[in-house]
């Protein structure tokens, strides 16, 4: 992951933002190539997803043809958006505070091991990174119990390593900061909702929040893209856009950051075909990662068991995938796809639903009124064909465009062994980015800085500039020129040699396979193109 990291700040991909005033945890700006890189992402997304999709045409696994549209709605909406919601109320992870340093951390995050010397067994925290834990752990237990590296064999580890969530007495827990035992706090809620005022007065009612999915901004103009277009049931509206979390620890590159942005669909249907929907989108999705690259060794989906789903859910399911951060075996999640039944427009219709009554039912108050009112809008659906009215069912297919850009990243990082200027075999760093997400997709040289080819390679980036994303390097050798752009990810390299001159070809270059191909100039975008498209 070290490697990762420094060529990401190396070659202009990631930059930790506000870097030069020291950082703010949990927040990432995108360099040159990576904004190119997620740009790419986003786009095949929403091609795939969205503009592309062709509703007279039925997919081979859905229930039947059905037609896309997309959205852009606001970062901050109407603030009982939230309320109807549930983030309100429950959008929350529990903390423990230390009150030795007083650090605080997500209570799940917080990993250690029990660990015993001489009859006392204590559990030892740590925030390390997974490849550096055990050490950690053992540095932490020795400094406690006053021994020396070389007294190591008197510790002796009772289980593997865990997250804190699973320890009930905190008493014997040595916090990741602390030089005492038992420091750590309770744990408590809290939420993880950026709040915000409103205009110049900024009293106690103009408060609103940053979003923290992109997902109601859909729910609530589902009746706007109704009875705006031509769209019926089922359909699916699509949106990209940023949301904010106020995570707790913010770690692991920008797998968990504050701020993010989300590829998000809401896909409405009958009831009747929730289910056969749901694993429609569970296995398109799924095969959509492969289909640009994240190899099936690195994947897995983990459904949901029944007692952790939502009881009007059918299914939840996440696609993970093995980022190099996480411990050998384990999983981050990419996306998740959710059935949530009629949750969301009911709540928004009605009052927000008590999710554990059933049917579900308005959450009350003390006064047995809403406990959040709903808008009082109609957002049932009617059939026109059977003339009946029914709420339709939701499934969410709902990525991250950074954890997707992450986990392409770590998918395409490789060394291998490739000849030098001199033909000495080097150990080269090489992005094996599918063409569809390289953020450059092929870079033009003259092989010299002369003799007119500079001139010809000159006017072959230009032509190909006007339909791709190229780049022109005349500087230094040209073994070095072409390892920079494998360092990129750039698939195809252009050189136009002596042999150009004459006769109108160039050589292509291909990344991964290193075979050199020479094509004629005229017909080099096309042959790139379909290169691309393979
Ligand atoms: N509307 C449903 C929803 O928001 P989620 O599982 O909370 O579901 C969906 O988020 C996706 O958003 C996740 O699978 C992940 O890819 C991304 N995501 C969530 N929190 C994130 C964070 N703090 N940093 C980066 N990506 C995040």
């Amino acid at each position: 992951m070290e490697k990762i990291v420094s060529l990401c700040k190396r070659r202009g991909f990631l930059f930790q933002s506000s870097e030069i005033y020291g950082g703010l945890q949990g927040f990432w700006d995108y360099g040159p190539l990576g904004v190119e890189l997620k740009r790419n992402l986003k786009d095949a997304w929403w091609r795939d997803m969205c503009s592309g999709h062709n509703e007279l045409v039925q997919p081979a696994g859905a229930p039947s043809t059905f037609d896309m549209v997309g959205l852009d709605s606001t970062i901050i909406m109407h603030p009982q958006i939230w309320k109807c919601s549930g983030h309100y109320d429950m959008f929350h992870d529990y903390m423990v505070d230390c009150r030795e340093s007083k650090k605080r951390y997500r209570h799940d995050q917080v990993r250690g091991r029990w660990v015993t010397h001489q009859e006392q067994k204590i559990f030892v925290t740590t925030m390390a990174e997974a490849e550096t834990e055990q050490a950690e752990v053992q540095h932490r237990a020795l400094k406690f119990f006053r021994l020396r590296p070389k007294d190591a064999e008197s510790l002796t580890y009772d289980g593997p390593s865990m997250t804190l969530d699973k320890i009930d007495e905190f008493s014997a827990v040595l916090g990741p900061d602390a030089k005492a035992l038992g420091t750590l706090t309770q744990p408590r809620e809290f939420n993880l909702m950026f709040k915000t005022t409103l205009g110049a007065l900024g009293g106690e009612d103009d408060y609103a929040f940053l979003r923290p999915e992109t997902a109601q901004g859909i729910f609530v103009n589902f009746k706007n893209v109704l009875d705006s277009t031509r769209v019926a049931i089922p359909f699916g509206i699509a949106q990209i856009g940023k949301s904010f979390r106020n995570e707790i620890t913010p770690r692991n590159f920008t797998f968990r950051s504050r701020e993010f942005e989300q590829m998000e669909i809401e896909f409405f249907c009958h009831p009747d075909q929730s289910q056969a929907w749901y694993r429609f989108w569970r296995d398109r999705r799924m095969a959509w990662y492969q289909s640009l690259g994240l190899s099936a060794k690195n994947l897995i989906m983990r459904e949901h068991h029944t007692e952790e789903l939502a009881h009007y859910s059918v299914g939840t399911a996440d696609i993970e995938y093995a980022f190099p951060f996480l411990p050998e075996g384990e999983y981050g999640e990419l996306e998740g796809i959710a059935h949530r039944g009629d949750f969301d427009l009911r709540s928004h219709m009605e009052g927000k639903l008590d999710p554990s009554t059933r049917p579900m039912e308005v959450e009350k108050d003390e006064h047995g009124k809403p406990r959040h009112r709903g808008s009082g809008r109609d957002l049932t659906y009617r059939d026109e064909a059977t003339n009946t009215r029914f709420t339709p069912h939701v499934v969410e297919p709902s990525a991250g465009a950074d954890r997707g850009a992450l986990a392409f990243l770590c998918e395409a990082y490789h060394e291998d062994e490739a000849p030098d200027d001199s033909g000495k075999m080097q150990t080269r760093v090489v992005l094996k980015l599918h063409p569809r997400l390289a953020p450059i997709k092929a870079a033009v040289f003259p092989l010299v800085k002369k003799d007119g080819m500079p001139e010809m390679a000159q006017e072959i980036y230009a032509e190909l500039k006007r339909d791709m994303a190229v780049f022109y390097d005349e500087k230094s050798a040209v073994g070095r020129r072409y390892r920079r752009q494998d360092e990129a990810g750039t698939p195809y390299c252009i050189t136009v040699d002596g042999e150009s001159l004459t006769d109108k070809t160039v050589t292509i270059r291909d990344r991964d396979t290193l075979e050199q191909t020479r094509v004629k100039v005229s017909d080099l975008a096309v042959e790139l193109k379909s290169r691309m498209m393979a």
